[in-house]
């Protein structure tokens, strides 16, 4: 996977761009955006799959110099004529997207608004992905998106740290399947069906083994890590001249750390002594 890890990036967890671009069926209808900001989620998809087109809607209500940023980005990728931008979907003919992303106003009234604009305009084996569903400062999100789910035929079957993946229910199997064999295949932890129940500060089992089912679907719940330890897990070497300082960190042992610090220091000194 192309991962670009400078600020283009900022709103984007690698897990996110990981199952997004891998469960993508077809790409035929391109994909869509609400909310786009500087462009990392779409330009990410395009660049991992050269097939894709996109059309990213986002007014930027007050936010010019974030819009300018999005369209020098589109050109500095070679991505004008793949992504066209529209301040919203009003005037936008009917469309059978594969893929579409839900980022744009966070109130619940303006979430179920996207999700059915999204329902309205999705292929049938397409997929709906829902940022910041468990947003401490957002809870409309998670309470659109779980209005939506249970008046409609969607139904999520994965969920990260950040976003929740839905399907019409006739997909869910397909969806389901693909997800649990990217997960074994990568060994990224999760958990499947069930939660498991812990033991509270005196050892005692307080929770119990409980279905996280919707609707009777079991979810796949993917364990919270850093966006650096995802990084990790997936063997993903960015793209980019300096590697971070604390993915250096999480790749080398302590004890090569402190020889790296140490050599860095020296060669600094001497270089300033020069
Ligand atoms: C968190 S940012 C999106 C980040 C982007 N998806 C990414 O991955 O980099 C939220 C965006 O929603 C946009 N926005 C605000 N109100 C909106 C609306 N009513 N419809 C669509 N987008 C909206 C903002 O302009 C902002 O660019």
């Amino acid at each position: 996977m192309i991962w670009h890890s400078d600020e283009l990036v900022e709103w984007l967890d690698p897990y996110d761009a990981f199952f997004s671009i891998n469960l993508l069926v077809d790409s035929r209808g391109g994909i869509c955006e609400v909310g786009v900001y500087k462009g990392g989620y779409l330009i990410t998809m395009l660049r991992n799959n050269p097939e894709l087109n996109a059309v990213a809607i986002d007014p930027y209500p007050g936010l010019n110099s974030i819009q300018e940023t999005f369209l020098n980005n589109l050109l500095s990728y070679g991505l004008e004529d793949k992504i066209k931008h529209f301040p919203d979907y009003n005037s936008l003919k009917a469309n059978l997207f594969d893929l579409i992303h839900i980022d744009g106003a966070h109130s619940e009234s303006a979430v179920i608004k996207d999700l059915h604009f999204a329902k309205d305009n999705l292929a049938n084996k397409g997929l709906i992905v829902i940022d910041d569903i468990w947003h401490p400062l957002f809870p409309g999100v998670v309470s659109a998106t779980m209005k939506f789910v249970h008046e409609s035929d969607f139904v999520p079957f994965l969920s990260t740290r950040q976003k929740m993946f839905i399907c019409r229910e006739n997909q869910y199997e397909y969806y389901y399947s693909k997800a649990s064999a990217l997960l074994q295949k990568f060994n990224i932890s999760h958990s499947s069906g069930w939660a498991k129940g812990s033991p509270n500060h005196q050892g005692v089992l307080a929770a119990f083994d409980q279905s996280n089912a919707i609707k009777g679907f079991p979810q796949l719940m993917i364990d919270r890590k850093s966006k650096y330890e995802q990084l990790i897990v997936l063997k993903i070497i960015a793209d980019t001249n300096r590697v971070p300082r604390k993915i250096l960190k999480q790749l080398l042992p302590p004890f090569l750390v402190l020889v790296v610090k140490k050599l860095a220091n020296q060669t600094r000194n001497l270089l300033t002594t020069l």
